[in-house]
């Protein structure tokens, strides 16, 4: 075992999972980066640098179960820090989005998180280790055609402060992540999801929502390709991890802090007047 001790992220097979990973293993941290598939498992495994690769599909009892007893194995019962970051992102109206997306939108974003921290909150609390959930702007602010992403991670706020409240006699640290827009696959991945959704959906989705989908679709493919980079978010993540005094919150990038500030600070039907006229809805 590393000095420093044991860390699990998931989704640790590209975008963020991925750096948090190499950081934290650069940093002399024993990382497990869970992975679902076959390949990011050999290609994690043939990396190094500090990281192992674990198999965990979060929607899966027996796959967290069996990631759980091989980190415990490995760490003597003790680990030092979980980062929660898998997550997809379904975008479609909140009109037509079928319900079984919503679901899954909510099983991996939300109900995933919850399980797998369950899983490890006993080697948690023996090693006074540290929570770390990834949440996102869209944690704060609900943009169209999002609800179900934003939902997810109004979800994650909320369960990480009841948690950070629940586990605060333990000292163990609950800390929330909420990135701006960064470049990962997930851009692309939510794109063909939603060009999926689309192909089944009735025409009155394009009749009534098309323009809009059209500008978020340009939105997405500009945050993929000038996002900022997954680093950006492996440092906050590590700040969390390290410091004495880490922060419950921690907002990525400048886009992300000014929208957190404009819906602090402004009325609601300001705010959407200014996000329709961003996205020339209405
Ligand atoms: N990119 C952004 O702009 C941004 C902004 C704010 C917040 N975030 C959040 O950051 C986190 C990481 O996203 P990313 O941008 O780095 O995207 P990404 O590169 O697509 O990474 C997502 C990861 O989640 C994994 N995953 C998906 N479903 C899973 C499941 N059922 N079980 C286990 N792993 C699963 C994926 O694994 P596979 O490779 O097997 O699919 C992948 O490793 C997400 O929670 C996302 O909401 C991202």
């Amino acid at each position: 075992m590393a000095q420093r001790g044991v860390i699990v992220i998931t989704g640790a097979s590209s975008g963020i999972g991925e750096a948090c990973a190499q950081r934290l293993g650069a940093l002399g941290f024993d990382v497990f980066a869970a992975v679902r598939s076959d390949s990011a498992f050999e290609r994690v495994g043939a990396a190094g640098g500090g990281v192992r690769p674990l198999k965990l599909d979060i929607t899966d009892a027996e796959s967290i179960a069996a990631a759980a007893s091989e980190v415990s194995a490995a760490g003597d019962g003790r680990l030092a820090g979980l980062v929660n970051n898998a997550g997809i992102a379904v975008s479609a109206p909140l009109e037509f989005i079928p319900i079984e997306e919503l679901r899954h939108q909510l099983e991996v974003n939300v109900v995933g998180q919850v399980a797998v921290t369950q899983a490890m909150l006993g080697m948690l609390r023996t090693a006074r280790g540290r929570v770390v959930n990834v949440s996102s702007i869209g944690g704060i602010v609900a943009a169209p055609m999002l609800g179900a992403y934003a939902a997810s991670k109004f979800a994650l706020e909320g369960i990480s402060d009841a948690l950070r409240r629940e586990l605060r006699p333990w000292g163990i640290g609950v800390s929330v992540v909420e990135p701006g827009a960064i470049s990962t696959p997930i851009w692309d991945k939510g794109a063909a999801v939603a060009d999926g959704l689309l192909e089944r959906a009735p025409a009155a989705t394009t009749e009534l929502y098309g323009p809009v989908i059209e500008t978020m679709r340009a939105g997405a493919e500009q945050a993929a390709r000038d996002g900022l980079p997954p680093s950006a978010v492996a440092d906050v993540v590590a700040h969390a991890l390290t410091s004495s005094r880490p922060r419950t919150r921690y907002l990525v990038g400048r886009e992300a802090k000014s929208r957190a500030a404009m819906s602090r600070l402004l009325p609601d039907r300001v705010f959407d007047a200014l996000i329709a006229r961003a996205l020339r809805w209405r």
